[in-house]
């Protein structure tokens, strides 16, 4: 597409925002996807919704509402849009479906996955609820719409010990991921039943490598997301989801900060906070990754890639979204 003088102009001011996350060099290739998805998002009644993980161009050049998983599924229950775009992973599309199952919702690639939500099936879910019987099942809002059928209610990493001691039982099962399972058993008495699911991108971190950054930043804040492994979250200052985490940012305004979570983050929030310095751990999302400008184009003006569930589905998962989203955060 072409990068004309008129593009240039009424997206300069986006460029100003973001000059610091993105290069100048690759501006014209952006900025004429950013204008036409801008106006035809007008033009069609859509509304744009993008994770936290998004790259800054999309997250700050053509997003209506940026957000973690919890907010995300929240807005798209509320939103007057006849369609929404979800710039995230399968997971999240589905929940927007369930919550707007009236609504056209599309995902601009649809092999955009999650390795936790691919590490359960519903018929997993079904096992473990003959194993332990009358136990309520929590899942994490990262699993299919057949897990979610099968959950008696959901959590994200925003409130996922307030789920759990909502229900007011001695044990839950709690799924998929294994390592939040453990973060919540460290803040609740209640027992936990997990599974052994894990984000790929998050159970890459480890402790030696917070410890070494912290011996050469003396005085940095380390802030992790509760998908990391124990020891991670043991060795940092502070754990919430990604809302949580850049909440932390903007009011504590550290010197320095690690945001020990999904690299595009700290992009983005670094052009919120300009006076604090990060410190960027680099490990990419690569299902967020796959989202992109000309994908979402594509799907906007074409409104492909649809997100469509059966009837019956739909009112078996949503139940379990909709008690979550009762509770909040
Ligand atoms: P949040 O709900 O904290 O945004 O996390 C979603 C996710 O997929 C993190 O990897
Ligand atoms: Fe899934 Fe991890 Fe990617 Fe989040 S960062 S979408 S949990 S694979």
């Amino acid at each position: 597409m072409e990068f004309t003088a008129e593009i240039r102009k009424a997206t300069e001011p986006i460029y100003q925002k973001i000059s610091k996350a993105v290069p100048e060099i690759e501006w014209p290739s952006h900025a004429p996807y950013i204008y036409e998805i801008n106006r035809l998002k007008k033009e069609k009644n859509a509304v744009i919704l993008a994770h936290n993980y998004q790259t800054p161009e999309i997250y700050h050049g053509i997003s209506d509402f940026s957000a973690d998983s919890l907010a995300l599924a929240v807005e798209a229950s509320k939103t007057k849009a006849n369609i929404i775009v979800m710039c995230g992973v399968h997971f999240m599309a589905e929940t927007a479906k369930l919550m707007s199952p009236n609504k056209k919702v599309l995902l601009p690639d649809m092999s955009a996955g999650c390795s936790l939500s691919s590490s359960i099936t519903g018929e997993d879910v079904r096992n473990l609820k003959k194993k332990y019987p009358g136990v309520p099942v929590v899942s994490y809002v990262n699993t299919s719409a057949d897990v979610k059928s099968e959950t008696d209610i959901c959590c994200t990493s925003a409130n996922a010990v307030k789920i759990v001691n909502s229900l007011d039982v001695k044990k839950v099962i709690f799924l998929p991921d294994d390592y939040l399972a453990k973060y919540v058993a460290s803040q609740t008495d209640v027992e936990i039943i997990s599974w052994k699911g894990t984000c790929e991108v998050h159970e890459q971190f480890n402790d030696f490598e917070i410890n070494e950054i912290r011996k050469n930043n003396p005085g940095i804040k380390v802030i992790a997301h509760p998908e990391c492994p124990p020891d991670v979250i043991k060795a940092s200052d502070f754990t919430g989801s990604t809302s949580g985490m850049i909440k932390y940012v903007k009011y504590n305004q550290p010197e320095k900060v690690m945001m020990v979570t999904e690299c595009s983050m700290s992009d983005n929030v670094q052009v919120d906070n300009p006076n604090v310095k990060f410190i960027r751990p680099c490990n990419l999302c690569p299902h967020m990754k796959k989202i992109t400008l000309p994908k979402i184009l594509d799907c906007l003006r074409n409104e492909t890639n649809e997100i469509l569930m059966s009837n019956e589905t739909i009112e078996k998962a949503k139940k379990s979204v909709e008690r979550m989203a009762e509770i909040g955060r």
